[in-house]
């Protein structure tokens, strides 16, 4: 059962060449800032290098939910956990090593997460759910902003829940999740909701993320 909710707003609709005031307008009703990393090779987008991303990383107010969505993730996503994010999630696709990955970015203090893509399935990586803090299960393909959710993952957050049973692992979707889909994934099991163009495209970032959540919680019945 979901005992709380998380509304991570993603950054990859806002300005980028202001970034600070962006954050600044959501950091203080946001749980996470989560951060797209993308390499033009995994994905068919680039946003950040790790230096640039080193940079949001260090001047965030907020902790970092760091997505990346990189080839050959396992060795900069251990670089990510010791700058400090709070959060790495790495793609089952793009890991050669997913044990080893997972325990090197706890070791290097943050939580460590496995991502997967709308036609990767979940069953396969269950024996991890040990070594995991969060499950991310992508509603759209990765690489832009702005698509429309895939109402179709919900069977796949279903599963996913059922394998997390009562630990306290997070279970994030990623991917058009607005006040109009939001209840679709709370529905099926999921906890954590990464937001980009429904916060970031409104007038108001931060009341719509005040907005989401209230709708999550009276959705649960709090
Ligand atoms: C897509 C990214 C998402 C994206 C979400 O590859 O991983 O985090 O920014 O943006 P919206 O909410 O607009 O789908
Ligand atoms: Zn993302």
């Amino acid at each position: 059962m979901v005992s709380d909710v998380r509304i991570t707003p993603s950054i990859l609709n806002a300005d980028f060449s202001q970034l600070n005031s962006e954050v600044a307008k959501i950091s203080q009703v946001a749980d996470l800032l989560h951060l797209d990393v993308m390499d033009n090779v995994f994905v068919p987008n680039f946003t950040f290098d790790f230096e640039a991303a080193s940079k949001i990383v260090k001047e965030s107010a907020l902790p970092v939910d760091a997505h990346l969505m990189v080839a050959d993730v396992d060795k900069i996503a251990v670089q990510y956990a010791e700058i400090g994010c709070a959060s790495v999630t790495i793609h089952a696709e793009a890991t050669r090593n997913i044990g080893q990955t997972l325990k090197n970015i706890r070791a290097a203090g943050s939580r460590a997460s496995l991502g997967i893509k709308p036609g990767t399935e979940i069953d396969a990586y269950e024996e991890y759910v040990d070594q995991l803090d969060m499950f991310l299960i992508m509603t759209v393909e990765p690489g832009f902003g702005g698509q429309k959710f895939m109402e179709n993952m919900m069977s796949k957050v279903k599963r996913t829940r059922q394998i997390i049973g009562d630990r306290p692992i997070w279970l994030q979707v990623d991917g058009g999740v607005s006040m109009s889909t939001i209840e679709f994934a709370l529905e099926a099991g999921a906890d954590t909701f990464v937001v980009g163009s429904a916060v970031f495209n409104d007038p108001d970032p931060a009341a719509m993320v005040q907005k989401l959540r209230k709708h999550a919680h009276e959705y649960l019945g709090y």
